[in-house]
């Protein structure tokens, strides 16, 4: 039987088990540019399977959140040389996560720029912005301009660059985050999207956009070391989409005929989609985790590898495993405080919790200075 602690071979990768470092946006990162504690952190965590970068900007309008990297110029792909170099020395694999955040931010933290979207529909959600005098403060996101139809393609370019950027860069692949309600989500959703265009209106236009962004990432990196990230159903920033399993069937079945590198998913309990499994599992608490929508509705349309995220354990991820449902598993919030959680896990070690007044800002602190485990 296959462990979560042994090797998998991701097409023509082989991870040194099935661990995903998820990817996590942490705010370190002031200047746009990957710096030093970024390539200590990573690299502290590279006995990880798969590292997932945080959510990467490819251009300074798509910058959702304060002090997060982007992959636009020169200067910051070598800062993420360093990055991955730093994981290779280690012995590890990563991937760059590629986060266009389309009406997600606010202009306070993207150089000043309008938020561009599928059309002009202001999420009703709030994002932490930097004032110039230092002070962080709660907003409300602002309203965003609709794309124009030519335009959709130079947002395509710019993903495009990016991942060109990130091959030099060094990156084992690249994954598209289509998924917590960023511009790839906005498309695909019925409430952000109400396009007429070619990119809205049915079920086949509001994927074209995503499906198009995967190729011009194929373009670069391949389908062998292109992922993608998803998350049907979800509600988190401001998402509410009638019509989840029409345009995921179509989505899923289309990418399955891709044949990309993997198709990672998050979960989460505040789905729309709860079925009669996940409502016992949420109440329960210890239901096995591929019960939760919408683990076999992805496992029916896709074949390859299947990255699954979302409130696992070493036990679940087994089960999950076992079960057939997923082939990779994600830890985020438990990489933040478990630089070591592969060692952890084999040696049935204790797990550390992170401080949660230190996820996202400051520097080294909360950042690079949890131990390994003593001994
Ligand atoms: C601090 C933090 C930042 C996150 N940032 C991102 C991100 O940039 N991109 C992304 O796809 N998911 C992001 N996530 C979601 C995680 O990748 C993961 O899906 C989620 O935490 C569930 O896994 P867990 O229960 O093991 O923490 C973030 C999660 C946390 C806790």
């Amino acid at each position: 039987m296959a462990s979560v602690l042994e090797p998998f071979d991701l097409g023509p990768i082989r991870l040194n088990n099935r661990l995903v470092m998820g990817p996590m946006t942490r705010a370190r990162c002031p200047t746009g540019t990957p710096n030093a504690i970024m390539a200590e952190y990573y690299a502290q965590r590279a006995s990880a399977g798969l590292i997932l970068t945080e959510g990467v900007w490819p251009e300074i309008n798509a910058q959702g959140y304060f002090s997060t990297p982007g992959i636009e110029n020169d200067e910051q792909t070598a800062g993420w040389k360093a990055v991955t170099d730093a994981v290779h020395a280690r012995g590890g694999k990563i991937f760059m996560q590629l986060m266009h955040c389309g009406r997600v931010g606010d202009p306070v933290n993207n150089g000043g720029h309008q938020l561009v979207a599928p059309s002009a529909v202001q999420a009703d959600f709030q994002i932490l912005t930097v004032g110039d005098d230092g002070n962080v403060q709660l907003v409300r996101m602002a309203m965003p301009r609709a794309l124009e139809t030519d335009e959709v393609d130079g947002v395509l370019d710019g993903l495009e660059r990016a991942a060109v950027n990130a091959k030099a860069a060094g990156f084992d692949g690249i994954e598209l985050h289509a998924a917590s309600g960023y511009l790839p989500m906005q498309f695909l959703s019925t409430n952000t999207n109400q396009r007429d265009d070619k990119w809205g209106g049915t079920p086949e236009k509001r994927t074209r956009f995503t499906i198009e962004a995967m190729e011009r990432l194929f373009n670069v990196f391949g389908p062998e070391r292109t992922g993608i990230k998803i998350a049907p159903g979800i509600l988190y920033n401001d998402i509410n989409d009638a019509e989840v399993e029409p345009t995921y069937d179509l989505l899923v079945r289309k990418l399955d005929a891709m044949k990309p590198a993997y198709l990672h998913f998050q979960t989460s309990l505040s789905y729309q989609h709860l079925n009669e499994f996940s409502t016992v599992a949420s109440t329960e608490g210890q239901v096995e985790v591929w019960h939760h929508w919408p683990y076999q509705f992805l496992r029916d349309r896709f074949t390859g590898p299947i990255i699954a995220s979302g409130d696992l354990t070493l036990d679940l991820a087994q089960k999950t495993l076992d079960a057939g449902m997923a082939d990779l598993f994600v830890f985020g919030r438990r990489y933040i405080s478990n630089p070591d959680l592969f060692e952890r896990f084999k040696a049935g070690a204790d797990l550390a919790d992170p401080n949660q007044m230190t996820i996202y800002g400051g520097a080294e602190a909360g950042y690079t200075d949890y131990p390994a485990m003593a001994g």
